[in-house]
């Protein structure tokens, strides 16, 4: 279950969340917990974190280890702050900075050679799904993006699908949606990879999963855990998904 606060919550902001949510989570055994805050909040978040089963991630990852990168964070400074996470190829940074799919495949490598776990996100804007191209444009990110991956490399990486059009919008995907598109997934994940590999895969959806539409969500076999945005910047919501 793992939380993208997006661009919220300063350090002092994010003390007083884990304050509140480490103790709403403490018998939550059932499943890991990321949340994901702002850089300048991971190391505030990961000392917040401490003695608790609570994982923390960075929203994004430079694809260098160092050097000329004006404004990017590099993994082995992620893992320096004490994060274990990170979402790549987030749609909004695909969107609106300029993120394709072989700068996903260079970050996540980044990100798997710095020892830290990659959430990838995956998914089909409105106009996609409206000209039933839901499918085609979640091949092309696999095959032009993840697919780089070697199967060792594959092994380490869970994927978020999040379709565009329920991020942020209150238009939460049916979960038979959402459970025929992790299909999707899980079948290119199988035939590039290998029946086992396609079946270990962790594959969360994303987009609008809220207190009251986690349990049907995570009713069906194909959801493995969820990633929630706007819901998971309160401390009592984002518990009571995460103990859905
Ligand atoms: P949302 O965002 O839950 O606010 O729709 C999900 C995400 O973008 O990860």
């Amino acid at each position: 279950m793992a939380g993208n606060w997006k661009m919220h919550k300063t350090p002092a902001e994010t003390i007083a969340f884990f304050q509140k949510f480490r103790l709403l989570v403490e018998n939550s055994g059932h499943c890991e917990i990321v949340v994901c805050p702002s850089f300048l909040s991971l190391a505030a978040a990961v000392e917040a974190a401490k003695g608790s089963a609570i994982r923390v991630g960075a929203q994004n990852v430079a694809w260098a280890k160092e050097g000329a990168f004006t404004g990017e964070v590099s993994g082995p400074m992620i893992r320096a702050a004490g994060a274990t996470h990170v979402i790549v190829g987030h749609s909004e940074r695909r969107q609106y900075f300029g993120e394709t799919d072989e700068t996903v495949l260079k970050r996540t490598r980044a990100a798997l050679e710095s020892g830290l776990s990659p959430i990838v996100c995956v998914g089909e804007r409105l106009e996609d799904r409206e000209k039933r191209r839901t499918e085609t444009v979640l091949e092309t990110q696999f095959q032009h993006g993840i697919a780089g991956l070697s199967g060792d490399e594959f092994a380490g990486i869970a994927i978020a699908y999040e379709p565009v059009w329920a991020i942020g919008t209150g238009k939460t995907a049916t979960p038979e949606i959402a459970a025929y598109a992790h299909r999707a997934i899980r079948a290119q994940a199988a035939a590039k990879y290998g029946k086992t590999a396609g079946n270990s895969l962790r594959i969360l959806y994303g987009g609008s999963v809220k207190p009251d539409n986690v349990t049907s969500l995570m009713a069906q076999p194909e959801i493995d855990g969820v990633l929630v945005g706007g819901a998971s910047l309160d401390p009592v919501g984002f518990a009571s998904i995460v103990n859905f």
